[in-house]
């Protein structure tokens, strides 16, 4: 039984039957499931070997007394659970997508989005695009629990469980949007694919994009005026200061420059 009372949140998934436990005043989710039968295109081989059952999505987890909280500040929380294993050579992943563009926002950002993890290890990537459809810049961020990674405007990303155990993290996002996954699904994937090796991710290029520019390394960073700290769990942050987040409904709104969100070395 994995133990996710570091969300702040009376939860706990067993490993075993895989049922996530919505305990007290919790409202009961179902999970939608990301099947690999259904997600072929996104994967380097087609062809590959690799389990069924990819990760659960628990969208719009949240305390029965929370619902009019989060429905007037327009966002949601959510639960997902990365499992272990290879889809062929890759490490298991989700298939990744990028946001719409934000119809309130005067520079025509996209949604950003809040990730935080709960337990195991979640290695994010990100990848942004230039207008003719060459790669601007690829950042990769490893995360363990408590640790928290904000995806800035502009940015697909795709989280990627390199380790043997699972890997359940949050997200606090924009309620009302639908996610794009066409781009990642006509590359067959992000820019770079992250393969098992005996010295953790290798990263490798995918041939569909054409040139790359150097995959950066980044480091998790706290950014306490958009309410991004380590100590506090996500749903206690937006909670006790759910103004701090409004960026996340219209990302003119952070509070600093988003060019240097993932400047970090
Ligand atoms: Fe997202």
């Amino acid at each position: 039984m994995i133990d996710l009372l570091r969300s702040g949140l009376p939860l706990q998934f067993d490993e075993e039957s895989r049922v996530m436990n919505f305990i007290g005043s919790l409202v009961p989710v179902e999970p939608d499931v990301r099947r690999l039968s259904r997600s072929r295109d996104f994967y380097r081989d087609p062809q590959a070997l690799g389990p069924e059952e990819l990760y659960f999505m628990y969208r719009g987890v949240s305390q029965l007394w929370d619902i009019p909280l989060f429905e007037n500040q327009e966002l949601r929380y959510d639960i997902t659970v990365v499992f272990p294993g290879k889809i062929g050579q890759e490490c298991l992943r989700t298939i990744g997508h990028y946001h719409p563009a934000c119809l309130a926002s005067q520079r025509g950002l996209t949604f950003p989005e809040v990730y935080e993890v709960l337990a195991g290890v979640a290695t994010y990537y990100l990848q942004r695009m230039n207008q003719d459809g060459s790669v601007a810049d690829v950042a990769v961020m490893e995360a363990h629990p408590g640790e928290k990674c904000l995806i800035p405007p502009g940015y697909g990303h795709i989280t990627i469980n390199a380790r043997r155990e699972v890997l359940v993290m949050a997200n606090l996002i924009e309620r009302n949007f639908a996610s794009r996954y066409q781009d990642f699904q006509q590359k067959r994937g992000p820019a770079y694919y992250g393969e098992y090796s005996t010295k953790g991710v290798r990263f490798v290029p995918n041939g569909n994009y054409g040139a790359v520019p150097p995959l950066r390394r980044i480091q998790p960073s706290e950014d306490q005026a958009a309410g991004i700290t380590f100590g506090a769990p996500l749903y206690e942050a937006f909670l006790r200061s759910p103004d701090t987040f409004r960026y996340l409904v219209n990302p003119d709104q952070y509070p600093q420059d988003w060019e240097e969100v993932l400047a970090n070395p």
